[in-house]
């Protein structure tokens, strides 16, 4: 080993001639950086681990703009550092009060003219001033006498984006690959007492030009750091493969495990050993020269194996042993393996030789608070929540993450794409410039090596994705073959050069698109490694796509863009792109996820939730059929709930599967999959109350007695004044009114440009003739009204005692009106009726196009629960198939119940509120209760936030008739 470095060192000062800095030279990814190995003992258990010191904690820390001002000499012993202000290590500079976070999707936030990263940008970017901001740490490590008979080794998680370190002033070396470990041998740098470590790490690198995720930038050492006291002979490396035999009920399991000697003499009778289901399998080393590294093979046997599997993980705890002469334990190291098979047979894709489906999901390493450092119960918490939304596939968009995480996806059932650190978007999709570029093609390889190495022991993986969004060409071919190189049980996937990919991925179709798209392709499986894109309120047609897949064996699957919402906390709320002043900024594009920067779960994860169960339901008569979507789980497996509910005249039926023991992600009971059936559905009869009313035409308006007060109505056929038991219900008329708020879907897909004619339709209209009818018990007004879109509308207001009923029909006229954004009205009441109580579906947020996780119920919660609020404020909150709904306050209640199902918004502020404020507590709230009483509304889009629209059948056409209507009562029941 020995040797390689001092060939490394070689290299290194070939290139240091060039007068090039390392960090803008793409030949250099790293300066005695011992190799990339796998992570030798489960993170859970490094704490036992006596080789590893931890070196975590507050470290020194000076920050700097730009090269030039770095404090260069801060690395030399006597350099006073007790005035620097401290960090924590890990963590990320900007999230600790250093620097500005930038937020950017496809553009490089620094000028692109590659190796250089300090080329002179636009004078209004953040780079301008702050050019390639340095941060320099430092710290110091205790040493006892003893520690330094071994070897010594310096372990970095992940630095972003590039490092010098030295020991005691001296230079021990550099590394790039910030998502990666670097390793430093620095035996010959410490000495007994105290050390100090520096680190001079820089925000930009060339290797940042292989970096260009959409993601927020952010710098630092932000993984953990150790110090590993190790014996001069030990494992340098192992890897593992437990391949079943083709009928399964064997198999080979095979250890390579890599011996080095670091020491200075010769060792002899090693022994590596294998320990495994009660066995050992020994292999011995007779000699190992000094620095040499050599490979002993260990195979082995399991029979009848337990195979693993996202749903079955079943794992086989072994250890990794180096013994010396005498048979003493020198080394230990404890890991798991799991017996599993992937193919790529034809078109099919194949988990243990079947056909699974991989319903999936991609996840960036992000906290609101500690940026891309994320601690083990955040990790937990993220795979808890998807094993509980049926999410089996997790990609790791786009870089491999800490090592913890891959370990929670072994225990817990997780199948693993494992992306290397890959991205040259700023060059475009599919690039030439990166791909093919001879000078970029070891870069390339190292992110390959690098991914696979470290994490070859985790069953969890099951392709190693060569990035996304990067080049075509040999650069590329480079990762592949290394990929192939490195092992063979599980293949390489890539999205811009298909050449290189087991898997024909096209990506953010909509679902006809997939199915022709899939159809199409015949040398290969299919899949989205990125679908339903679910910025802001999004997630519609999620079953739509699940139906192609489900009717096509070559798709293998999808994965929905993306798992958190990337918000960083600030000032009260969470910050997106241009929120720091960082520029440019691609804005909330970060804001993408089925949670939110907390992991609360956004009504989408529960749609996601649902059309992923691995059980569905179908009612056939009175028999119940179940379809089982998992291959290594039969139905019986789970307790099966039947329940019939009466709501009023309507009779349901709610089916549910439950886990009958606890899991590690959810107690015995949890239910992995449910269904609701009406069996009588309601009549939609509401009751009516007549009274003795009197109505009377005035000039502005016709205004009617009724028995508890009056309701006026003015010529335009608003609803302006209801007066009951002395109280005004009014905030603001009950009128129709068309127009909705874009979410960002609609928003992208410009939605108030395409139907800007609604905006003002309702208020622009025109009364034609106004009719009074007075009869036994109530009076009725109607209007004849049109439209400027082309479209005659009546409205008719029907009241009694103390009810009012509603109805509104549509014709249209014209024959080339837009989509109507919804049909319906709205109302303001009083601010404090903030109770809501409602029987439609719920709990949670739905829209016609994402409502089957909603089952329909009585649900009651506070006006604060019944609204969304999404990181940047958009249309929000409906409620679909609404039977009835009641607004209360301490002093009285409004009620609404549908002649058929409603849809229904209630916020405490107002659209035109929501279209103005760019955070939530921007919102101007509590003036009135704003009520949204519609037929129907727009469904809310689930393919992609750059254009593509809510599918035809979740719209409403402008071009065909509509009616509806409701009752209103004010008071009791
Ligand atoms: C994808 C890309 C992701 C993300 C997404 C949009 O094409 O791979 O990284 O940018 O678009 O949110
Ligand atoms: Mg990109």
């Amino acid at each position: 080993m020995r040797r390689i470095l001092i060939l490394l060192a070689a290299v290194s000062a070939l290139s240091a001639r060039a007068q090039v800095p390392d960090w803008e030279n793409p030949a250099v990814l790293g300066i005695n950086k011992l190799p990339y190995h796998a992570t030798l003992q489960l993170p859970s258990r490094e704490k036992e681990c006596e080789e590893i010191m931890s070196l975590d904690g507050q470290w020194r820390f000076h920050w700097s703009r730009n090269p030039e001002e770095r404090p260069a000499d801060f690395y030399r012993e006597d350099y006073d550092v007790s005035r620097w202000g401290t960090i924590t290590v890990p963590g990320n500079w900007q999230t600790q009060g250093y620097g500005t976070p930038i937020y950017i999707n496809i553009n490089y936030p620094f000028r692109r003219d590659r190796p250089s990263v300090t080329s002179e940008p636009p004078r209004d970017w953040t780079a301008y001033e702050n050019r390639n901001p340095v941060g320099s740490y430092v710290t110091f490590v205790d040493v006892t006498k003893e520690m330094l008979g071994k070897n010594l080794i310096l372990h970095f998680g992940g630095v972003h984006s590039a490092m010098y370190v030295w020991v005691n002033g001296q230079k021990v070396g550099y590394s790039q690959n910030s998502m990666s470990p670097a390793e430093f041998d620095v035996t010959g740098y410490l000495r007994a007492g105290r050390n100090r470590l520096a680190v001079e790490v820089y925000r930009w690198s060339d290797g940042s030009y292989l970096e260009d995720q959409d993601m927020w930038r952010l710098s630092g050492i932000f993984r953990p750091v150790q110090l590993w006291v190790r014996p001069l002979a030990h494992i340098a490396d192992y890897r593992v493969t437990a391949e079943p035999d083709a009928g399964y009920g064997r198999a080979s399991v095979k250890a390579c495990v890599f011996v080095c000697n670091t020491g200075g003499k010769t060792e002899k009778n090693l022994q590596a050993v294998l320990l495994l289901d009660g066995k050992e399998t020994a292999g011995s080393v007779k000699r190992l020269a000094a620095g040499d590294t050599t490979l002993v093979e260990l195979n082995c046997e399991l029979r009848n194996p337990k195979l693993w599997s996202a749903e079955k993980p079943n794992l086989y705890p072994f250890s990794v042993e180096l013994r010396d002469g005498k048979g003493r334990v020198v080394e230990h190291f404890d890991y798991h393996l799991g017996v599993k098979k992937v193919e790529v047979a034809g078109e099919v894709f194949k988990i243990n030789g079947k056909n699974v489906k991989l319903r999936g999901v991609n996840r960036h390493d992000h906290h609101p608070r500690t940026g891309r450092y994320v601690d083990d119960a955040t990790y937990e918490e993220d795979i808890r929540l998807m094993k509980q939304a049926n999410i089996n596939f997790l990609r790791t968009s786009h870089y491999p993450d800490r090592e913890y995480l891959y370990e929670l996806c072994d225990r817990w059932g997780l199948y693993v794409m494992d992306e290397a650190n890959q991205e040259s978007h700023g060059y475009g999709y599919a690039n030439h410039e990166m791909g093919e570029d001879p000078a970029w093609e070891k870069a390339h390889a190292d992110r390959a090596e690098s991914l696979v190495k470290r994490d070859f022991n985790h069953p969890c993986v099951i392709l190693w994705s060569l990035g996304n969004e990067g080049g075509v060409g040999p650069n590329i071919k480079a990762m592949y073959d290394k990929v192939l190189e490195l092992d063979s049980t599980r293949p390489p996937f890539y999205d811009s050069d298909r050449r290189y990919s087991c898997i024909w991925d096209d990506s953010y179709l909509y679902p006809d698109q997939l199915r022709d798209a899939a159809r199409k392709v015949t040398d290969k499986p299919f899949m989205m490694r990125e679908y339903a894109h679910a910025m802001g309120n999004s997630g519609g047609n999620l079953q739509e796509y699940w139906d192609v897949i489900y009717a096509d064996s070559t798709i293998v699957g999808a994965a929905v863009w993306d798992w958190v919402d990337q918000g960083l906390e600030k000032d009260g709320h969470y910050a997106y792109g241009g929120d720091f002043g960082d520029r440019p900024n691609d804005g909330n594009f970060c804001i993408n996820g089925l949670v939110g920067p907390d992991r609360t779960p956004h009504p989408h994860y529960y749609e996601v939730q649902h059309v992923y169960q691995p059980l569905q339901f179908v009612l056939e008569g009175d028999e119940l059929r179940i379809v089982n979507r998992d291959y290594f789980t039969e139905v019986e497996e789970y307790e099966i709930v039947r329940d019939t509910v009466h709501i009023d005249d309507e009779t349901l039926l709610n089916v549910s599967a439950r886990l009958r023991h606890d899991t590690p992600w959810a107690p015995a009971g949890f239910v992995v999959a449910r269904e609701q059936f009406v069996l009588i559905p309601t009549a939609f009869r509401p009751s009516f109350a007549g009274g003795s009313v009197r109505a009377e035409r005035m000039e502005d308006g016709v205004i009617v007695k009724t028995e508890r007060g009056s309701v006026t109505i003015d010529p335009a056929g608003a609803l302006c004044s209801w007066v009951n038991d002395g109280q005004e219900m009014l905030r603001a008329p009950l009128e129709p009114y068309f127009w909705k708020p874009e979410n960002d879907n609609q928003r992208a897909a410009h939605f108030a440009q395409r139907l800007a004619v609604w905006e003002e339709a309702a208020a622009k209209r025109e009364v034609k003739a106004v009719h009074l009818e007075e009869a036994e018990g109530f009076c009725r007004v109607s209007f004849e009204m049109s439209l400027p879109v082309g479209a005659d509308l009546v409205l008719n207001y029907c009241i009694g005692g103390g009810d009012i009923r509603v109805e509104m029909d549509y014709r249209p006229v014209a024959t080339d009106i837009p989509l109507i954004p919804k049909f319906g009205m709205r109302m303001r009441i009083p601010a404090d009726y903030t109770r809501i109580r409602y029987y439609g579906r719920g709990p949670w947020e739905n829209y016609p196009d994402r409502k089957l996780s909603a089952f329909l119920g009585v649900y009651e919660m506070p006006l604060a629960d019944f609204e969304t609020e999404y990181i940047r404020p958009q249309d929000n909150g409906n409620r679909c198939d609404v039977r009835w709904f009641e607004a209360a306050s301490d002093g009285g209640k409004l009620r609404i119940e549908g002649l058929q199902p409603l849809c229904i918004r209630a916020w405490d502020y107002g659209e035109e509120d929501l279209a103005t404020a760019a955070h939530p507590d921007e919102l101007k709230r509590g003036d009135f209760v704003n009520l949204n009483i519609d037929l129907d509304i727009h469904g809310v889009g689930g393919t992609d936030t750059w254009g593509r629209r809510t599918l035809p059948q979740y719209t409403i056409d402008g071009n065909r008739p509509h009616a509806y209507g409701f009752i209103l009562r004010a008071g009791g029941e």
